[in-house]
């Protein structure tokens, strides 16, 4: 379990440096991420390396036990990168330069900034790809973070050599982007450019295009990067920090590509519901690379600076936090930063040491939870993402359909319903699942297979035919999915598929869509007309599920009986759906869709498909998901739990967090991975948590 801090030792005078290092003891650090942005120290003019400082804080750092997470310090390059190189500058839709004077200034397809990165990683390399000290390679700095994309020249350049890898041919790229709409027809690879500022929309297999280039960019940064230290001898993991569900990187492409995840998280103190958001980050992460425990690479330990409000964190927030990542599968904490900055934009980040001092309650936590990581032994993995054939119902888990690609196609602009956010919707299913206490993997449709009971895919408008090909097959063999609104619309070029929509699952779902119904959105201004909202209830109770068939659809057999779903809102769409060879669960009760069907299940092979034709509010989404999880067969982690607690199991590992609510017992018997102790019965108060080896 690793514990620390990024470590930015080039901020103070080297007389501190000793007592960084006792202080990091006192801790419990374990290793730190140093010199992530000391380009313009190891590198003061082209040409020229000063290392004698990274030497000496490296050897301090080795002689107190403190291992080292080596960056490769290329996310800010230094003034006189930018003075002799402006065309390394990234240059925003309307043509507008990023200027130097923050950070991350730099066009990730500019050549000569990969040169003077690659310069800087190869000097790196070769000085320390053996020192005993290092034992992780940390790539970069949250790649996209502060820019989502560039479209200078460099940019324009390297769409254009992009498009050719891609298409080969002009032609290819004018079918895939329907060119022959608005005149858009290319003769040359050479007359395409990146979506720069325009009269009117995009064309939008530009768009998604431009998506795919920039995940790939600054994918090929971090390859250029990997590549240099692979063959510099470096035999450490090499990972580059993720931010969760980040727009701009499709981290499921990038994943194969890290020996580890590492991911940074800063729920917002201010939310009361951001443990759930922090509880879905994290299942990403660890479900981008199953094999492997993740790191969490950067936390706060208290109040953070970027909010428009920066609360504190609650006594004991930090650790339950800590304690919620290392139960979805981290295998270190670690925090931005170690020392609280005395200058610069982040002066009034927290830090594992306040500019305060040690007298602070910050600290006092931050050494607590150092000790408590220390006595954790070996924590089991893996366990989750594997099939275990031995697995007990409470390790059923469920799938939850995340895919990038569909992420960007569906957020485009020219839809029915131009107010989608697509996080915000997936999070609301996850929320719902988490307040339940279930295991969830948040994963590619083409990863949903027989390990899960449950596949929930929602707003998937970009389905690839092997996605469609996977839901098919695991609900064949005995899934339960449900799938919708706006779902399998468009191929991977965002153009409508022959036939209709649902050209793919409409057969397995056994329905028909024939339009999308869009509502006015919630948050519209009041002052804007129409419909707002579609109401949704059993078709029973609404006059009966046969009423609203149009065929007739063989019944359900064997399914557990269900308890009524009640009446909900709809929100966003209310789509038009035919039932062709499904039952009607639910049917619409208010609004223009009245009497039509919202939700119909149809049994196919061993399985069942649902199909739901709006966006439900939090609690037609809680009544959804709890039907599912009734007819799936889904168990929780741990029975009888309020909301607020959450539970995660992590191979024999289950953890248990109170986040900041009543007091709760909890019914489990094992052993404290803390302390050791046998465990029969727990009460967890407000920010308290626990590690639990079970009996199993
Ligand atoms: C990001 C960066 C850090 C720091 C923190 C502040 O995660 O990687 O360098 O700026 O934000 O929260």
């Amino acid at each position: 379990m690793h514990y620390g801090a990024d470590y930015n030792p080039e901020q103070w005078p080297e007389e501190i440096w000793p007592d960084d290092v006792a202080r990091m003891r006192e801790a419990g650090v374990t290793m730190v991420s140093l010199g992530i942005f000391a380009w313009s120290r190891l590198q003061p003019r082209e040409g020229e390396f000063d290392f004698g400082w990274l030497d000496r804080v490296i050897d301090l750092l080795h002689e107190g036990g403190i291992a080292v997470d080596l960056a490769t310090a290329t996310a800010s390059p230094p003034p006189w990168a930018s003075a002799a190189y402006p065309e390394l500058l990234p240059v925003d839709a309307d043509g507008a330069t990023y200027w130097p004077g923050s950070r991350q200034q730099y066009a990730p397809s500019s050549p000569v900034y990969r040169r003077l990165a690659g310069e800087l990683v190869t000097a790196l390399a070769e000085r320390y790809a053996s020192h005993p000290a290092v034992v992780m390679w940390h790539v970069n700095n949250e790649y996209g973070c502060h820019l989502n994309a560039d479209y200078s020249d460099a940019a324009r350049d390297a769409f254009r050599r992009w498009l050719t890898g891609r298409y080969g041919d002009v032609d290819a790229l004018n079918r895939a982007w329907a060119t022959n709409f608005w005149s858009q027809r290319y003769g040359s690879f050479d007359e395409v450019f990146p979506p720069r500022k325009a009269p009117y929309s995009h064309n939008p297999g530009q768009a998604l295009d431009f998506h795919r280039f920039t995940s790939d960019m600054l994918l090929e940064c971090y390859l250029m990067e990997r590549g240099i230290l692979l063959a510099h001898g470096v035999t450490q993991p090499i990972t580059t920090n993720f931010m969760g569900a980040f727009k701009p990187a499709d981290y499921a492409t990038w994943a194969p590509h890290v020996d580890l995840v590492s991911d940074d998280c800063y729920p917002d103190p201010n939310d009361p519901e951001s443990f759930r958001a922090a509880a879905f980050q994290r299942d990403l992460v660890r479900s981008l690379k199953p094999e492997v425990p993740w790191i969490l690479m950067e936390q706060a330990s208290n109040a953070l600076n970027w909010r428009p409000s920066n609360a504190p964190k609650a006594p004991g927030q930090m650790a339950a936090l800590s304690a919620q990542a290392i139960g979805r599968g981290a295998d270190g904490i670690l925090f931005f930063q170690w020392r609280q900055s005395k200058g610069g934009a982040e002066k009034f980040h927290s830090a594992m040491l306040p500019h305060a001092g040690t007298d602070t309650r910050t600290w006092r936590e931050v050494v607590d939870l150092g000790a408590k990581l220390a006595a954790l032994p070996e924590l089991p993995w893996p366990a989750e993402g594997e099939p275990d054939a031995d697995a007990p119902a409470t390790d059923a888990r469920v799938a939850l359909v995340f895919d990038w690609e569909n992420w960007w196609a569906v957020e485009a602009s020219d839809h029915p319903m131009n107010r989608l956010d697509h996080v915000a919707l997936v999070q609301r299913w996850y929320r719902a699942l988490h307040r339940r206490h279930v295991q969830v993997d948040l994963v590619r449709p083409e990863q949903v297979d027989g390990r899960y009971a449950l596949a929930i895919a929602p707003g998937l408008y970009l389905l690839r035919e092997a996605g469609a090909a996977a839901l098919t097959s695991f609900v064949e063999a005995g899934g339960h999915l449900l799938a919708g609104p706006f779902t399998d619309v468009v191929d991977e070029f965002d153009r409508f598929r022959d036939g209709g929509f649902l050209t793919q699952l409409g057969g397995l779902l056994g329905v028909r869509l024939e339009d999308f119904g869009a509502l006015v959105a919630p948050d519209a201004p009041p002052a804007e007309p129409g419909e707002r909202e579609a109401r949704f209830a059993d078709a029973a109770a609404a006059g009966g599920a046969d009423a609203t068939r149009e065929t007739d659809a063989p019944a359900e057999t064997d399914a557990p009986a269900l308890a009524p779903l009640g009446e909900h809102t709809g929100t966003l769409l209310a789509e038009e759906l035919h039932a062709l060879d499904a039952s009607v669960e639910a049917v619409f009760t208010g609004g223009r869709r009245t009497g039509d069907p919202a939700l119909t299940v149809r049994a196919a092979g061993r399985g069942t498909a649902r199909y739901l034709a709006t966006v439900p509010d939090e609690a037609g989404t809680q009544a959804v998901v709890d039907r599912l999880l009734a007819a799936a067969g889904v168990e929780p982690v741990v029975a009888g739990l309020p909301e607020h607690v959450e539970a995660a199991r992590r191979g024999t590992l289950v953890t248990l967090v109170n986040h900041g609510g009543p007091e709760a017992s909890v019914a489990i018997a094992g052993v404290d991975a803390v302390t050791g102790e046998p465990v029969d019965g727990l009460t967890l108060g407000a920010w308290d948590w626990a590690l639990v080896l079970d009996a199993r």
